[in-house]
C-alpha cells in the first residue's frame, strides 16, 4: 500500500539482498521509521516487542528470521535452535507455527550449504503468497460490502466496525479485515469505518486509523466500549475483524475485546464476519476456549498509555495507581456460534467444521 507517494510492503529484503527491513510499528502513527534486521535475535525481538505484529506478518518475519540464522550458521543445531527461539516469541498467532513448520520440513532434509538460500526463497514466497491471499480475501469480502450498500439502496455510506489492526500492517500487504474495505473504497462504494481504539496497545487508534487515513478511507476512532451503543442505534451495518488462530470448528481467537463486539453484534442482529488466510486455521484443534494459548503480556501496557506530546516527543504516562495489580490478557476467543461467516481466500463460509471443510476439502482426513 502507499505511504505518501511510495508503495510499501510491511516487510522486504534490503538492497544488499540479505538483511530484512520492516516498518517499526511501535512508532506509528507519529513517526514512519523503518528498521533493518540482520540477525535471528533481532528478528525475534522485532516479533516479541511488536515492532512487527499481526498474525500473517509474524509468520513472514519468523520465516526471514530463520533465513538470517542460517546465513550465520546453517548447521542442524542452529536450525533447531533458531526455530525454538522464534516459536518462543509469541504464543497465540498460529501463523508463526505454520511458517516455522513449513520451513523446517523443507530445510531439515536439505544439504547444509543449500539451507540459507532455500530459506530466503521460501520466506520470499510466503510473503508473495500472503499478498495474493489477502487480495483474494478482499475480493470475497467486497461482495458483502456491496450487498450492504445495495441493501441501503445506495443512499448512504456502508458503516463497518473493526477491532485491532487487521490491515496491511498486520500482513505483508492489503490486510485481511481491511482488504475488502480498501477494495470497496477503490471501487467507489462509500464506506465509513468505526475503528475500535483497542487498548492496551491501541492498534486501532494508532495503526488502523493511520492506514485508513493514508488510503483516504472515511473513519472514526471510538473507545473500545462504544461499539454496543452504535450497534443498538443501527449505526453499524457490518463488523469485520481479523484472527490470530481459528479452530477447525470455526472458533476465532483475536485481539482482546473481539468477543464482546461479537456478543453485541449478536444481540443487535449485526452481521459479524472474520477475515482470515488459510495459514491462520489451526486444523489440529476444535475447541478454542480450551485449546488456544492466550498470551499474557507485561502489565506496563495496561498501566501506561503512549502518545506524542505537544512538543513532538513520544512518551508514556502512567494512568493507574502505582501499586495496583495489573492483568494484560492479549486475546480472547469468540465461539463459532456468534460468527456470521468466515471470509477466506477461497470464499465465504459458515464458521463451522463443515463450512471450512467445504472450502478446504484437502483437510478432510485431519
Ligand atoms: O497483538 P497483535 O497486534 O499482534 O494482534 C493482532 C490481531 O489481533 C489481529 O487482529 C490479527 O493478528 C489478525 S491480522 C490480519
Amino acid at each position: 500500500m502507499k505511504v505518501g507517494a511510495r508503495g510499501y510492503r510491511s516487510i522486504w529484503l534490503a538492497e544488499d539482498g540479505w538483511a530484512v527491513e520492516i516498518i517499526d510499528q511501535t512508532r506509528l502513527p507519529h513517526d514512519f521509521v523503518t528498521r533493518r534486521l540482520e540477525t535471528l535475535d533481532e528478528a525475534a525481538t522485532a516479533i516479541r516487542d511488536m515492532w512487527v505484529r499481526g498474525a500473517p506478518l509474524i509468520g513472514a518475519t519468523a520465516a526471514y528470521g530463520l533465513a538470517l540464522a542460517l546465513r550465520a550458521d546453517a548447521s542442524e543445531a542452529s536450525l533447531e535452535r533458531a526455530a525454538q527461539v522464534l516459536l518462543d516469541t509469541r504464543p497465540t498467532a498460529v501463523n508463526l507455527n505454520w511458517a516455522i513448520d513449513d520451513l523446517l520440513a523443507r530445510l531439515r532434509p536439505a544439504a547444509e550449504a543449500a539451507r540459507a538460500g532455500l530459506a530466503y526463497a521460501r520466506a520470499r514466497e510466503i510473503c508473495d503468497e500472503d499478498v495474493a491471499t489477502n487480495h483474494a480475501i478482499g475480493g470475497h469480502g467486497l461482495g458483502l460490502i456491496r450487498a450492504a450498500w445495495e441493501a441501503a439502496e445506495r443512499a448512504r455510506p456502508v458503516n463497518l466496525l473493526t477491532h485491532c489492526n487487521a490491515g496491511w500492517l498486520a500482513t505483508v500487504d492489503w490486510g485481511t479485515a481491511l482488504a475488502p474495505i480498501y477494495l470497496a473504497h477503490d471501487e467507489g462504494i462509500p464506506v465509513h469505518v468505526w475503528v475500535d481504539e483497542t487498548r492496551p496497545r491501541n492498534q486501532g487508534a494508532g495503526l488502523t486509523a493511520w492506514e485508513l487515513g493514508e488510503h483516504g478511507v472515511a473513519h472514526t476512532v471510538i473507545v473500545d466500549n462504544a461499539g454496543g451503543h452504535l450497534m443498538q442505534r443501527g449505526r453499524v451495518d457490518l463488523c469485520i475483524t481479523g484472527t490470530d488462530r481459528t479452530t477447525a470448528a470455526g472458533d476465532v481467537c483475536n485481539k482482546i475485546g473481539t468477543y464482546l463486539k461479537a456478543l453485541a453484534a449478536h444481540d443487535n442482529g449485526v452481521p459479524f464476519y472474520v477475515a482470515l488466510p488459510g495459514p491462520t486455521i489451526d486444523w489440529t484443534i476444535e475447541d478454542g476456549l480450551a485449546e488456544i494459548p492466550i498470551e499474557e503480556r507485561a502489565g506496563a501496557e495496561v498501566a501506561e498509555v503512549t502518545g506524542m506530546t505537544a512538543e513532538g516527543h513520544i512518551t508514556s504516562v502512567r494512568i493507574t495507581p502505582e501499586n495496583s495489580p495489573l492483568g494484560n490478557f492479549a486475546f480472547d476467543v469468540t465461539p463459532a456460534r456468534l460468527i456470521t461467516g468466515l471470509i477466506t481466500e477461497r470464499g465465504v463460509c459458515p464458521a463451522s467444521r463443515e463450512g471450512l471443510l467445504a472450502l478446504y476439502p484437502e483437510r478432510h482426513n485431519q
